[in-house]
């Protein structure tokens, strides 16, 4: 036996699923709402007896391995590495770490190496002496601080990092180049990060996937931070900085604060509020909500409120309603959270002790900008307020600021909510025409159906020689179903006991898909055994019915 699969026999998948998603009982199988799209009831199926998942709302599919690969996106030496320490397992060979390492794999090992080497030029090299000034001195950071968060410094000059890596560890310049550390340029490799200040980026696991780094002198004619450009593993809109350090702290009081940039979430960090995350400039992507979602209910907001700002932040909110998480926000006193720490470290815990309501917020804020008093004032209030409002998901809260709005403006609830309903059926009738409903026809979908009841009944032989004696001379629409229904029939000639799981060891591996979506299937539940035999000659009739339909339509085109 191959090591993933005595890991696959260790791991139990609901239990090991269940870590990641609340699961409810569905028959023999276990439901959740599916982590890989958006869905408001569950669609996403595991079968303690296959091990299997599968959703039926986005296909997807497989085992352990593939579920923590997709909901990490990591790849598959990495996920046989968690596992396996999971089951207890001791890899024997790591063959493919130096043969089949991915490309992800290789840009993780020499962004390390990179790091080690800023961090070893900023503490112990003379060419890092100006910039650990700068950090201890201008940004007010001890060495502890420093290291904490693994800050270091790239060299002036053009190419120290990338001789580094090519002589002394013996990487090639085009995996430089993979990784964004450096360029080509007139036949020659230079660093692309020179003379700054080197803050690693990591995924929440600690896997660096890139830097951010910062000029020491303000000019004008550079800019302040430059980012790696995108690689196969750097994606901005994806990635958090401090999240690998802050995600326990997240988890234990159960809120993310969300600042801007590196300097934020450091001196955060030091005035010992490290549940803090900087979003870098961006706007709040759905990929950062949805990750944050797994460690938080709850995001306060403390990000730049100028115009853009304001603007980002009415953008995002609706995302993370979508999630159903509670957004609050804080207004530092200063320029950005680090500003305002440096005045007055007392001052900026206490409003985070106070922050409010989001919503609290953007109505003072509206009835800030606009004349409440006016009916030109009041419209224009609403429609602010209405994309925002429309998007909150709990009934109770949405009345709660509908009300309080109606007071603020002195306008009947009655007419708000219109103005919401009537946005949100524009909303939705914008939505209808992309709407990718169940396409397939009724027959195939029948034919899914009926085989779910056939494989995952109590007894398998009495269904499916039900259904055969209904379905004699009928062809199955989905070739697969045709082959699974063969095999099966042919399976119950010389076994007594049969049932899903024992057909599904012996099915060739271009059936299991198949099989394996039709095991999971989200059947109704059935008051008796015997109302479950009447479903099954429904749907097997009209089958036969269609098919001798569509027979005879044939012969009359003849
Ligand atoms: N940022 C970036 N790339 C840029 C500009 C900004 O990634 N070209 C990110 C940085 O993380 C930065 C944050 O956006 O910290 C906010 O930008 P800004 O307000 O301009 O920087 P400050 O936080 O004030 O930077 P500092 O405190 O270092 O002066
Ligand atoms: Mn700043």
């Amino acid at each position: 036996m191959d090591q993933a699969s005595e890991i696959r026999e260790k791991i139990d998948i609901v239990s090991f699923i269940s870590e990641y998603l609340p699961l409810k009982k569905a028959g023999r199988n276990f439901k959740a709402n599916c982590p890989f799209h958006n869905e408001k009831s569950p669609s996403f199926m595991i079968s303690p007896e296959r091990q299997i998942w599968h959703c039926f709302g986005c296909q997807k599919g497989g085992d352990a391995f593939s579920f923590l690969m997709e909901y990490e996106k990591m790849e598959f030496p990495e996920a046989l590495r968690i596992l396996a320490k999971k089951a207890g397992v001791e890899l024997k060979s790591f063959k493919f770490d130096n043969q089949l390492t991915s490309e992800k794999e290789k840009i993780y090992s020499l962004n390390r190496h990179a790091l080690k080497f800023y961090q070893y030029v900023l503490l112990k090299h003379s060419l890092g002496k100006k910039a650990l000034f700068y950090l201890k001195e201008k940004r007010h950071m001890p060495e502890k601080l420093i290291e904490a968060f693994s800050l270091g410094f790239s060299p002036n000059s053009g190419s120290a990092l990338s001789n580094y890596l090519i002589n002394k560890k013996g990487y090639k310049k085009q995996d430089l180049y993979l990784a964004g550390l450096a360029f080509e340029t007139g036949g020659r490799t230079v660093d692309f990060f020179r003379g700054r200040v080197m803050f690693p980026l990591s995924d929440h696991r600690g896997n660096i996937v890139g830097f951010s780094a910062r000029i020491l002198d303000e000019k004008t004619d550079t800019s302040k931070y430059i980012n790696t450009k995108e690689t196969s593993i750097y994606h901005k809109g994806s990635l958090f900085f401090g999240l690998d350090i802050a995600k326990e702290e997240i988890k234990n009081k159960e809120q993310a604060i969300l600042v801007e940039g590196e300097f934020d979430v450091i001196s955060c960090f030091k005035e010992g509020i490290r549940n803090v995350v900087a979003i870098k400039g961006t706007a709040l992507t759905e990929n950062q909500v949805n990750l944050l979602s797994r460690f938080t209910p709850k995001i306060t907001l403390c990000l730049d409120m100028d115009e853009a700002g304001f603007e980002a932040t009415k953008r995002s909110l609706p995302l993370i309603e979508k999630k159903g998480l509670t957004t609050t926000i804080i207004i530092p006193d200063g320029k950005d959270p680090d500003e305002a720490i440096q005045k007055n470290p007392d001052a900026f815990k206490k409003a985070l002790k106070d922050d409010i309501g989001i919503y609290d917020f953007l109505i003072a804020k509206f009835l800030s900008l606009y004349d409440k008093t006016s009916s030109q004032g009041k419209g224009k209030i609403v429609e602010e307020m209405k994309p925002l409002l429309s998007a909150v998901e709990n009934e109770v809260v949405k009345e709660h600021y509908i009300k309080k709005l109606s007071k603020e403006i002195d306008t009947s609830i009655e007419s708000i909510a219109k103005e919401i309903d009537k946005y949100q059926s524009g909303k939705k009738s914008e939505k209808v025409a992309v709407v990718t409903s169940d396409k397939r026809k009724r027959r195939e979908l029948l034919e899914e159906y009926l085989i779910a009841l056939i494989v995952q009944s109590e007894d398998l032989i009495l269904a499916l020689e039900k259904v055969n004696d209904i379905l004699k001379d009928y062809k199955f629409e989905i070739p697969s179903y045709q082959k699974i229904m063969d095999f099966m029939t042919a399976s119950i000639k010389h076994e007594a006991k049969i049932d899903g799981k024992k057909i599904s060891n012996g099915l060739p591996t271009e059936l299991v898909k198949s099989f394996d979506s039709c095991y999971l299937f989200p059947l109704p539940s059935f008051k008796s055994e015997s109302k479950y035999l009447e479903d099954l000659e429904k749907v097997a009739n009209e089958l036969s019915e269609i098919n001798t339909r569509e027979k005879k339509k044939l012969m009359s085109k003849n």
